[in-house]
């Protein structure tokens, strides 16, 4: 089930494992939270993480955040047990599940026949929890076309850009700065452009992955630019210094979202029988036309979701 409307500026990253941290992330200005079962998880502290994870969705408290447990991936043996307790035990309590390290369709579909099961059991609204596929490795970016088609249940693609650059032995150690050596453009661009138009081709949304530089909020400016810049709905954060520069990054600036608003206006007023149903009109000395419309339409959704 798409819902273009949710505002994803800002995913922030929680170890399931850590109540402190839960206890914090409340109170974080993000749009969206993971509680994580995976890598921020060790082994021997999964079942415990499941425990806490359940408790936190339904002690509630989030005050409108979209709420989204990341399980484990389906390589592992803790996957089918993570979606079965979290959602028989708390699926009233969430939103959509993260599915990481997704390399085809099989683990997608596998995702969304089982939630069918669980919804339609627990009497919940089937089709009512979301899933986001995270792309992580060479296999899940050739596949990612048919990944995103692969259910309604789908509302965005995920970049792992940690797992990814492990994964085709990009020599950095610094997750989303570019390896030295490369000195002939964004070694990212090829990657993230793939994303972005799977994404938008089946009319998904798209995350950045996280920058693990935490105390460099101008790295993560850089990085996070970039994304934003592509048309990124918007990137992971890990730790509340982060949280400010990625929600401005990720919403229009004032004086693009006021402008929008006036290409929407004007357009509509040309366009009608009173402004003599042009369809392309001159606003000051910019002509706009139905593309221009378009253009404006996604500006002015993103801002209106920001408060602007
Ligand atoms: C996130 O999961 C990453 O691998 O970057
Ligand atoms: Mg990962």
């Amino acid at each position: 089930m798409v819902e273009r409307q949710r505002s994803r500026r800002t995913c922030l990253a929680v170890p399931g494992s850590s109540p402190k941290m839960i206890g914090k992330a409340r109170g974080l200005d993000v749009d969206q939270f993971f509680l994580d079962l995976e890598d921020a998880v060790a082994p021997g502290a999964k079942d415990q993480a499941r425990e806490t994870v359940i408790e936190a969705l339904n002690a509630g408290g989030w005050d409108g955040k979209t709420r989204t447990v990341r399980v484990n991936d389906l390589g592992t043996r803790w996957t089918y047990r993570d979606v079965i307790e979290v959602v028989e035990r708390a699926g009233a309590e969430l939103d959509t599940i993260m599915l990481p390290k997704v390399r085809g369709t099989d683990e997608v579909r596998w995702l969304d026949l089982t939630l069918n099961q669980l919804e339609t059991a627990l009497g919940l609204p089937v089709g009512g929890i979301g899933i986001e596929a995270q792309i992580e490795d060479a296999r899940g970016l050739v596949e990612v076309d048919a990944v995103a088609a692969a259910s309604s249940r789908l509302e965005t693609l995920v970049f792992g850009p940690a797992d990814f650059m492990a994964s085709i032995n990009m020599r950095s150690l610094v997750v989303g700065e570019q390896p030295p050596g490369y000195d002939v453009g964004d070694a990212y661009h090829y990657t993230l452009m793939r994303l972005l138009m799977a994404a938008r081709a089946h009319d998904l949304q798209v995350l950045d992955g996280p920058y693990l530089q935490i105390k460099d909020v101008e790295g993560l400016r850089r990085v996070a630019g970039r994304s934003a810049a592509l048309g990124f709905d918007g990137k992971w954060v890990l730790h509340p210094d982060q949280v400010e520069a990625v929600n401005e990054l990720f919403s229009p600036s004032q004086r693009d979202y006021d402008h929008a608003e006036n290409i929407l206006e004007a357009y509509e007023w040309h366009t009608s029988a009173a402004g003599g149903m042009r369809g392309a009109a001159m606003l000051g000395d910019e002509m706009i036309d139905e593309a221009s419309r378009k253009m404006a339409l996604v500006v002015a959704g993103k801002g209106r979701a920001a408060g602007l």
